[in-house]
């Protein structure tokens, strides 16, 4: 049995779900009539409702003993002051050190790293005003129009989340484009409109060693020197971010145009660093310092904010509730914005990257589900796509709605036609339809008893499915960083409470070692690897077929 499955929190938290089971939502709000004030917290910029959550106010109080038991407080404590929580790679998680506005002296190794941090935020600021100014020439004196960021994961899944939910923002100054894929179609179709004399790359890879990126970069060049001809002109049109400065400089790229980032700085959790350039430079330096201040404030509520106020950690717990207690293994993130239709990727990246783990603190296997398994789109295209499943499949998904008050852009009725199905997707899932009211519809209709019976099982409608729902006053910079920090710190706490730990990333390792021994395999035919034999007839087939 692992740790967290012994403490007298876990085990209360076992009964209380069996009882749960047999308690539909609906009878929850039906007995408490202030069930909307007991789970509902507001900060600054965004509404916090899990009153449609499966827990009354006996689970709130477990799940809390449950984060007291497992020492919350004290692993926050840790993570914030630049402890190596990452023991399996012996590195601090500090992150929240890129937004520190207060800049709190923070040590890692005897030295205080905000220095560092302010220091490059300085460094970015300056580059950024002279591109976005004009005063950043090219190899032919013109100034840049066109920004092709390229990098994986991390290194691109929140650049480019950030940079779609802010687009309304956005002046003619540059156009912002995202390299990750290294299927070449990608690369091709960006470059494809794109003039060499007025575009500038940003290489962003923490290790610049991950092949996807090198491959893109490296394309990049080819295509750059094509009609620039001149060795000496990449360092009029490619910087790179990095913390390799080897690589970076083995690669061409002049020191004076990398910006370095730390090993603190997980690759999920970098866009505060210079990661966020392409941000910076598609919506000017403020905005990008609007959205630290807004994860700064997300900041300090989790810090000073008591345990059932804390969202993160509300989040956090009634994640781990669903998913390790209740049984639900999959996770729907929903936003009724436009703006964050890339969100649902990057929390995929967020959550499961740093909890899809299956050992604890210990290295012992534990006996709950970690991570369930995170997905989604915006809401509305998912009503039309999957939400039939949400609402009647034998799959229960706990869903985060979330939407905005003010939209972006205003177009007529719009926005409240967006805002009431919002409203009553999350009504729908928690009551459903019952047979009582299915027959009453129907016979209102018209229907003989005979069709009424044939129909009555599929129209009900069990609901009882648990939500989420986040009201922002609108996604602006600000609300951005405050979302993303928020999210961050859900993930923190579940690894806490699971015993994960979140900050490392083997299993992606093991997929890229091996596409590395095969890659090798595909370019060299005197190159063999023994592999099981459907491996080796998928890459005899490939190699047979291929052109
Ligand atoms: O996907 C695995 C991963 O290691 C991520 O954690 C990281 O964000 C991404 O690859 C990119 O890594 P890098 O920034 O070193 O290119």
């Amino acid at each position: 049995m692992s740790s967290r499955s012994q403490l007298a929190s876990w085990q209360a938290l076992q009964q209380s779900a069996n009882k749960m089971k047999e308690i539909h939502l609906k009878e929850l709000f039906a007995k408490d009539s202030k069930r909307f004030e007991q789970f509902s917290v507001h900060i600054p910029g965004l509404l916090f409702d899990y009153s449609k959550q499966h827990v009354d106010r006996n689970v709130l109080q477990q799940l809390i003993a449950l984060a007291e038991q497992c020492d919350i407080a004290r692993w926050r404590e840790k993570m914030f002051s630049g402890e190596k929580i990452n023991f399996t790679e012996n590195r601090a998680v500090l992150h929240t050190a890129l937004r520190n506005r207060a800049n709190t002296a923070t040590l890692v190794d005897g030295k205080n790293v905000i220095d560092d941090v302010n220091a490059e935020l300085a460094k970015m600021k300056v580059f950024v005003e002279k591109v976005r100014s004009g005063e950043w020439l090219g190899y032919t004196g013109k100034a840049v129009k066109d920004v092709v960021a390229i990098g994986v994961g991390g290194s691109n899944l929140g650049p480019q989340m950030a940079t779609e939910a802010l687009a309304a923002y956005a002046d003619e100054t540059l156009k912002v484009h995202y390299v990750s894929n290294v299927d070449g179609v990608q690369i091709a179709s960006v470059l494809a409109g794109l003039d060499v004399e007025t575009t500038l790359f940003v290489i962003s890879s923490k290790t610049f060693t991950t092949s996807e990126t090198m491959t893109n970069a490296q394309s990049a060049v080819n295509w750059f020197l094509g009609t620039a001809q001149q060795q000496q002109y990449i360092a009029k049109h490619f910087v790179a971010v990095s913390t390799n400065l080897e690589k970076t400089a083995a690669f061409g790229i002049a020191d004076e145009n990398v910006f370095t980032m730390w090993d603190w700085v997980g690759g999920r959790f970098s866009l505060w660093s210079a990661i966020g350039l392409p941000i910076a430079l598609y919506l000017g330096f403020d905005a990008f310092e609007a959205i630290l201040e807004g994860a700064f404030e997300v900041d300090e509520h989790f810090k000073t904010a008591p345990n059932e106020q804390n969202i993160p950690l509300l989040m956090a717990l009634l994640s781990v509730w669903n998913t390790s207690f209740l049984g639900h293994k999959s996770q729907a993130i929903l936003p009724y914005d436009q703006a964050l239709h890339m969100l649902p990727a990057y929390l995929q990246q967020g959550e499961m990257e740093s909890n899809g783990k299956h050992v604890n603190f210990a290295g012992e296997v534990v006996s709950y589900t970690t991570v369930p398994i995170i997905w989604g789109m915006t809401g509305i295209n998912g009503q039309h796509a999957f939400y039939q499943c949400l609402h009647q499949g034998n799959v229960i998904v706990p869903a985060d709605f979330i939407a905005s008050i003010e939209p972006q852009i205003d177009v007529g009725q719009h926005h409240d036609i967006l805002l009431s199905n919002f409203f009553a997707q999350t009504e729908a899932m928690m009551t459903g339809v019952d047979a009582e009211q299915v027959t009453a519809d129907l016979t209102a209709k018209g229907k003989s008893p005979v069709e009424i019976t044939e129909l009555l099982n599929h129209k009900i409608h069990q609901g009882n499915r648990p939500t989420t729902s986040m009201l922002l006053d609108k996604v602006d910079a600000k609300t951005v960083g405050r979302l993303i920090a928020l999210y961050e710190h859900k993930i923190f706490c579940q690894g806490i409470i699971l015993e994960i730990c979140s900050f490392d990333q083997w299993g992606v390792e093991l997929g890229k070692g091996l596409a590395s021994k095969i890659e090798a395999e595909l370019l060299d035919d005197t190159i063999t690897h023994p592999h099981d034999s459907s491996t080796q007839g998928l890459i005899a087939y490939y190699k047979q077929h291929r052109k």
